[in-house]
């Protein structure tokens, strides 16, 4: 009988026989124990035959509903569009709504996440000479924050399973002039922050957290975002708490709560003195009148994220070619704004994962690569290297160890088998979706001898 007339269950008692045999011969092993969905064998879509989900309609996003269409009419009315207009407008009322929903004293809110991050950065006092210590895998803002203030941003490596910063490699890389660490919680997963926040301690330094993508994210029982010193957030259109551009900084001291409120208004603090360097990051009436009408139902949403995620995490359990994100002990939720795997191409017969994504996007279901590259590669690090501010602030031998030592391995691992899905919508989407996804992947696996030719 050809692999390609038997059903998915005849096809799984097959490779489970074979994997008997490939592993005596040495081969890698197939997986013998996805639990059977349906029936989805067959030809790929891509070389002509009928796609696993074909037009496939994800849950939108943003998320949108009437009560948020209102909102922005109701503020449009009020004409109470700027946060200074009115102590009890919506940008103060979201700040007291997102601290309590975090478990967090204060917030202060920004036009976006990479503001937020900047205001930290400001607030903390930490400028020109000095140095932050961050992952290269991450969005742009990240590095921006750090060099808007013309402060040196360390790139440490990342483990390879969890995308996540490797705290031995955030050891390695202290010198005198660090004065913070900046981790970004990848994926809406938290990091190793135990081991972080035990390194902050004993160096001295100040964590500002990246957690752009991990609202409501759970580790060790207290929300990420609240561990380090500051918790930074974005809530640009596709995060899971979403207004089209914002940010928002949140954390439990209140004088340096105070500092951020007075660096994001321009310098100018709560009684209307202008007192410090800051530029102006205030978040607008508008976009807090989204944010605050998308909280209801916000838990819920999220909830339905992780349902969705163990569901898919347990159907690739023991799945060799595509893995599922390393979380770490500790970890009890987390945001699923990416739902982020591994592709491993020696399960695929060798094939790039190009030819993967190609295969399983022709059945309906589109993976993401994320990043082409570490941000390490960026040409950003020429422009801060060869420009004049950074050669007043930093001594040449500094700058040149730092070009010899921007090598992320681990980093440039992942950027290579990164297969993820952009899930602040599909994740709150059915379980017969997930099962889409599962069934496409599987599909794809077990036609594994064909992409090479596609
Ligand atoms: C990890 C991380 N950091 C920072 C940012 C910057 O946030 P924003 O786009 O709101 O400026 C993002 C946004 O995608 C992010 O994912």
């Amino acid at each position: 009988m050809k692999k390609k007339d038997l059903t998915r269950r005849q096809f799984i008692t097959t490779v489970s026989a074979g994997s008997v045999a490939a592993a005596v011969s040495g081969a890698i092993p197939a997986f013998g124990n996805i639990t059977i969905l349906n029936n989805n064998t067959g030809k790929l879509a891509i070389l002509g035959g009928t796609p696993v989900a074909p037009e496939k309609l994800w849950p939108e996003w943003p998320y949108v509903d009437e009560k948020m269409v209102d909102a922005i009419v109701k503020t449009t009315r009020s004409r109470i569009w700027c946060r200074i207009q009115s102590s009890t407008g919506t940008v103060p009322t979201f700040e007291k709504e997102f601290a309590n929903l975090m478990g967090s004293k204060l917030c202060v809110c920004t036009g976006s996440g990479t503001q937020a991050l900047s205001t930290c950065v400001e607030a903390l006092g930490i400028g020109p000479g000095d140095e932050v210590i961050t992952s290269p895998y991450t969005d742009p803002g990240t590095i921006s924050s750090i060099i808007t203030s013309r402060v040196l941003p360390v790139m440490a490596d990342i483990d390879p399973e969890s995308y996540q910063i490797d705290p031995d490699d955030v050891e390695r890389r202290i010198t005198e002039n660090t004065r913070a660490i900046m981790p970004v919680q990848m994926g809406g997963q938290s990091c190793n922050m135990e081991r972080i926040m035990a390194i902050a301690k004993k160096h001295n330094l100040r964590v500002i957290e990246d957690a752009a993508q991990a609202h409501l994210a759970e580790y060790q029982g207290k929300k990420v975002g609240t561990i380090g010193d500051l918790g930074c957030f974005s809530f640009q259109a596709s995060k899971t708490i979403a207004c089209g551009e914002g940010g928002a900084v949140i954390g439990n001291d209140e004088e340096l709560m105070d500092k951020c409120f007075t660096v994001q208004n321009h310098g100018t603090n709560r009684k209307g003195i202008t007192e410090r360097i800051g530029p102006k990051y205030r978040m607008n009436e508008f976009e807090a009148s989204i944010l605050l009408s998308q909280l209801q139902g916000v838990k819920e949403r999220f909830a339905i994220r992780n349902r969705n995620a163990a569901w898919l995490t347990s159907r690739l359990k023991d799945f060799p070619g595509l893995v599922p994100q390393k979380l770490y002990e500790g970890t009890t939720s987390g945001s699923f704004y990416l739902y982020m795997m591994s592709y491993h191409k020696e399960h695929f017969e060798n094939a790039p994962r190009s030819k993967f994504l190609k295969a399983l996007e022709a059945e309906g279901i589109s993976l993401s690569t994320y990043l082409p590259n570490g941000l390490h590669k960026e040409p950003w690090v020429d422009h801060i290297l060869t420009s004049k501010v950074y050669q007043k602030m930093y001594s040449s031998a500094r700058l040149k160890k730092y070009r010899d030592e921007l090598n992320c391995p681990n980093c440039d691992k992942v950027c290579d088998e990164m297969a993820m899905i952009w899930a602040s919508g599909p994740l709150i989407g059915t379980r017969e979706d997930m099962d889409d996804v599962i069934n496409a992947i599987m599909k794809v696996y077990d036609n594994r001898d064909k992409l090479n030719s596609i």
